[in-house]
């Protein structure tokens, strides 16, 4: 390996004592190819599997807490004991050669398809829909509904631990249900779950507490606790980088493993606020110092990108479609074979990279993801 991307293989220990071997992640990304049922299928275990060993940890995809939550058509549940086995072999999958298993845990909220619902209806903070054609309107979600959600989240960390994975991720970001709660397109609720913005915050925070306490009861050993936010949203009114800077202020408190800042890209500023052009991914970093470990994403691809953006003081990355079209990334690096690094996917390479048919579909179909050569 080359003396410059030193950086990159440090290794880490995170507050509640789980160790990585490096400073890359895998970033969340979900697949489409889990059993109709929920169940991990054996088509996502070889497309985890190729991907893991060299990287530090590894986030999997999003997996749904509750049936009300489902977000996408084979998307994997974590919502029944009875699942256990199967996030039992995903986890064991992973942690080959060393790599940390975190799972996302996950509620769509109003951004639900409503097809793939037990009733058909969406649920949300409030009965506005997202700014999208032809977007359900959710149903505003009872006191009752919101209290057994975070305690689903709690279940599913319970679960997560069973399963012997190192680690959740909440996922707080992507317009999903955590993030409808604290946006004021979403919640326009006037009881002690909206209104300003403390309030806001107070059912994203109520699932942090469930997921510690669910950590607290029933981890044997270091178990990790990240959370993922989006720092805007683009709809009016939305989230803004000030809104955000506030609640990760409040998010440092609560003695998280890390905060991981999705961004598409890790240079952008603000798309709301055209003259804050500095990296949101820093202004967080700046804001929360080192009271809880950020993980930077977006847009990263080699390694001197890579050794660029941690430069910058942000701990960890995390790769996502760079790791779609090389699975041996970090092995390549490794070796000082960062010249042999793909950064396009070939139409012809779907059984190379072991990535299953309706990731695959979707990678060869929606324009824009990934530089796609024949
Ligand atoms: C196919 C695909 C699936 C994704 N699924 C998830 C997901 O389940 N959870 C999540 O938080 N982000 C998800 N993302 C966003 C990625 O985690 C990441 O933030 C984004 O791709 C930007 O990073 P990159 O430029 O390194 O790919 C997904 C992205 C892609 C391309």
């Amino acid at each position: 390996m080359k003396q410059k991307y030193e950086k990159i293989f440090q290794e880490f220990t995170f507050p509640s004592g789980v160790e990585v071997k490096n400073r890359i992640m895998v970033a969340p990304m979900t697949n489409y190819s889990s059993e109709e049922s929920g169940e991990i299928s054996e088509r996502e275990l070889a497309y985890y599997k190729e991907r893991t060993g060299g990287v530090g940890t590894f986030i999997t995809a999003c997996a749904y807490v509750s049936k009300d939550g489902k977000g996408f058509p084979g998307q994997f549940s974590i919502d029944d004991d009875k699942f256990l086995p199967g996030l039992k072999k995903l986890a064991q999958t992973i942690q080959s050669n060393g790599t940390k298993a975190i799972i996302q845990i996950y509620h769509g909220g109003r951004q639900s398809p409503p097809q793939l619902l037990p009733d058909q209806q969406p649920v949300s903070a409030s009965a506005i829909a997202a700014e999208r054609e032809g977007a359900a309107v959710p149903r505003e979600m009872t006191e009752e509904e919101i209290n057994n959600t975070i305690l689903a989240f709690g279940e599913a960390t319970r679960r997560a631990i069973e399963a012997g994975f190192d680690g959740v991720e909440i996922h707080g970001a992507n317009t999903y249900l955590l993030q409808q709660f604290f946006s004021p397109h979403s919640n326009r609720r006037d009881d002690k779950w909206g209104g300003s913005l403390e309030n806001r915050m107070k059912f994203p925070l109520a699932i942090v507490d469930s997921v510690k306490k669910a950590v607290e009861e029933h981890a044997k050993a270091p178990f990790v606790v990240g959370y993922r936010i989006s720092p805007e949203e683009g709809s009016n009114p939305g989230i803004q980088l000030e809104d955000t800077l506030q609640f990760v202020d409040k998010l440092a408190d609560q003695g998280l493993d890390y905060l991981h800042v999705s961004v598409n890209h890790f240079w952008n500023g603000s798309f709301r606020e055209k003259d804050k052009t500095e990296s949101r991914i820093i202004n967080i970093h700046e804001k929360i110092g080192d009271r809880v470990t950020v993980v930077g994403v977006g847009s990263l691809h080699t390694p001197d990108e890579v050794v660029e953006a941690l430069e910058t003081g942000v701990p960890f990355i995390a790769l996502g479609r760079e790791l779609l079209m090389e699975p041996k990334w970090m092995e390549k690096v490794q070796a000082g074979e960062e010249d042999q690094i793909r950064k396009t996917l070939s139409r012809h390479a779907q059984e190379e990279l072991v990535i299953p048919d309706p990731l695959w579909d979707r990678l060869m179909n929606v324009k824009g993801w990934l530089p796609v050569e024949d």
